[in-house]
């Protein structure tokens, strides 16, 4: 490992609806790849927060987090945090969400369209495509004008699924304009741009958001990234976080972000 402070800040427990391994387990992993600090975040997606009755999750992860913060206490570091998807969609179930634990971390996402499902399951033709961008575009503007997180995560996420037609020829690049927009309103409110380094382990090959999304971030005068595997199990934790880390210093990054207690903590890459 030739970075020291490797650091994952986007993890999912048994306490998302997708994921099995205990947070014990996780950061025993964590613990052994020598990591410098780790960020539970489980899933809060708050369309489906009280039909889905979240709150007992949410609050599962936390007591969990907490349990193994304890446990682990001199030998490695484990932030509380949440992944918040669509708040937008119920602003009272965000609200109460972000009421139920003092986070270090909230990571802000969109998974889905206002009534249509997650971009995993939708289908992706000629046809229907440049709508469901055009409807992504607009309403990660809403998710930044809400505003209440510390990080945006996984931006260009259903660029990873649109690999599943390969008669479609687009890519990220098309919608250079409205990525521009979506930077540059993060950076006028502080808010950080996640790497997330789960791409790199499925068939898009590349992090979300891509190499040119981070240079241009930085190019439009961003300073704040957050790293995260996007682990939903034990032997993906830290995964591609160092190849993260290498592309940052491409792009002419010298730190990283860390989250405590809400407040960014700048961490050198080298
Ligand atoms: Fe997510």
């Amino acid at each position: 490992m030739k970075y020291k402070f490797i650091s994952d800040n986007h993890i999912h427990s048994s306490n998302s609806f997708d994921a099995k391994d205990s947070v014990i387990m996780l950061a025993d992993r964590a613990f052994n790849l020598g990591l410098y600090s780790v960020t539970i975040t489980d899933h809060c997606d708050c369309d489906v927060y009280y039909k889905n009755d979240l709150r007992s999750s949410i609050e599962g992860s936390i007591r969990d987090t907490l349990k193994a913060r304890g446990l682990y206490s001199n030998r490695l570091k484990i932030y509380s945090g949440i992944e918040l998807g669509q708040p937008t969609q119920d602003l009272d179930a965000a609200q109460e969400a972000l009421s139920l634990g003092n986070y270090d971390f909230v990571l802000g996402s969109l998974h889905n369209l206002r009534n249509e499902q997650d971009f995993y399951y939708l289908n992706y033709t000629a046809e229907n495509t440049g709508s469901l961008l055009e409807r992504y575009f607009d309403e990660m503007m809403e998710l930044i004008e809400y505003g209440k997180f510390d990080s945006l995560a996984h931006l260009t996420y259903p660029f990873r699924y649109l690999v599943s037609n390969p008669e479609l020829k687009i890519t990220p690049k098309d919608y250079s304009q409205q990525i521009d927009e979506v930077l540059e309103a993060i950076i006028k409110k502080d808010i950080a741009l996640e790497v997330n380094t789960s791409g790199l382990r499925q068939p898009i090959g590349k992090t979300l958001p891509d190499e040119d999304v981070i240079r241009r971030y930085r190019e439009l005068g961003g300073k704040y990234v957050t790293m995260g595997s996007d682990a939903h199990r034990w032997g993906d934790v830290g995964a591609g976080i160092e190849d993260g880390l290498n592309m940052l210093l491409k792009c002419g990054f010298t730190h990283f972000t860390v989250y405590r207690r809400r407040e960014p903590v700048m961490l050198p890459i080298l």
